[in-house]
């Protein structure tokens, strides 16, 4: 049988909310009433065959592509599953990070890839080893694909990393595909899109993480022209058209782009100082350090992150992805950016829970049986 779904995405979808919660990735979101845009002027219906051309024009500039290389897609996910179902044909080879995003890799398990992987290591700070890149590719490979910050730790790879990358898959024919859906929470000398890297590099973003505008569903790939049409063509199997409303008010969001960026940027800010001063009191947890992104990768230095995240939701109210999404259990990751005092909240029943742990009853976070 055919992998058919996300297990990530269904956990999300009906799991992971609670009073407190710190499953998210995303900002807080951005209120219509907040956007300086007239409702009047909104439309139901209009000309937006292969992409509506202003909301082309505006993703283009944003990234100082060219238009005919920008493809609209429903957020990056969808995004994500063009860009993969353009380039993979069944069982060809495909390089993907570890520890992944899930639904990155259930859709390259639909498109039947042959899936192979190249580790990012904790003690390495997660980043990208592109030694490690060149020992995993083989002249089959036909996709190697990142996320750039990398979800779930917000590592950032540096251009020159990139750089390296696409060199390596350009010796092989292969291209790369960067998803960069966070890429815009480094708020201060913002990387530019590794899409100017060469034209081995396809790149896949949305406004939905960064912008709290996730409703909108604005999401896009920057390919070269060809590979950008294929893609377009692609999509007249799902989606056919985009919502045209949602076109016209994803033309506001640019247009006021960094009002939503710095609403957001203030509580990333506050709730990632708290976590700091947090980590740093707290032994029994730690986490690889990064000044930007939504979201860190916690490590349980001694225990099973599900059994401790069933006790945090069920006796605290509080909840926080499960490493077990990201292949990696004894981790869990922790969003930021919705409400501080909701996140500072969190965080002290998460001590709470740590706390009782040692005393109360260890076999409870250790897992009994693990
Ligand atoms: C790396 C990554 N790519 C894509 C997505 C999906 O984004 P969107 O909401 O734009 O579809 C997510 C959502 O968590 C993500 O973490």
């Amino acid at each position: 049988m055919r992998h058919k779904h996300s297990d990530y995405m269904h956990w999300s979808k009906t799991q992971s909310r609670a009073r407190f919660n710190l499953a998210t990735s995303g900002v807080a979101p951005f209120p219509l009433r907040d956007l300086p845009t007239k409702l009047k002027e909104l439309e139901i219906n209009g000309d937006d065959s292969y992409g509506y051309a202003p909301l082309q024009q505006a993703i283009a500039e944003h990234h100082g592509v060219a238009p005919e290389c920008v493809v609209e897609s429903a957020g990056t996910s969808m995004a994500n599953h063009l860009a993969m179902a353009a380039i993979i044909e069944p069982g060809n080879e495909v390089l993907i990070e570890y520890p992944a995003y899930g639904p990155i890799l259930d859709v390259a398990h639909y498109l039947q890839a042959n899936i192979k992987r190249f580790r990012r290591v904790e003690e390495n700070g997660w980043a990208i080893d592109p030694a490690e890149v060149r020992q995993c590719v083989t002249p089959k490979t036909r996709l190697i694909v990142i996320t750039n910050l990398h979800n779930p730790t917000s590592a950032l790879t540096s251009e020159s990393v990139l750089r390296e990358i696409g060199d390596i898959a350009r010796s092989i024919g292969a291209l790369v595909l960067v998803d960069e859906v966070y890429l815009d929470a480094v708020y201060d000398r913002t990387p530019r899109t590794s899409f100017h890297l060469g034209s081995q590099f396809v790149v896949t973003s949305s406004l939905t993480k960064v912008y709290g505008v996730s409703g909108l569903r604005c999401g896009w790939t920057l390919a070269q022209p060809e590979l950008a049409w294929k893609m377009k063509r692609l999509n007249d199997l799902y989606s056919a058209t985009a919502v045209y409303p949602g076109e016209l008010l994803s033309v506001a969001a640019f247009q006021h782009l960094n009002l939503l960026r710095d609403r957001a940027r203030r509580i990333v800010d506050a709730d990632r100082k708290l976590l700091r001063g947090f980590l740093a009191q707290q032994p029994a947890i730690s986490a690889v350090w990064t000044d930007w992104g939504t979201t860190s990768f916690v490590k349980l230095r001694d225990g099973n992150a599900d059994i401790f995240l069933e006790r945090l939701r069920s006796d605290f109210d509080t909840s926080a992805v499960p490493g077990r999404f990201f292949e990696m259990p004894d981790h869990f990751r922790i969003g930021m950016g919705v409400n501080t005092e909701m996140f500072a909240e969190g965080l002290n029943r998460i001590e709470r829970v740590l706390a009782s742990a040692p005393g109360l009853d260890n076999s409870l976070i250790r897992g009994i049986g693990n």
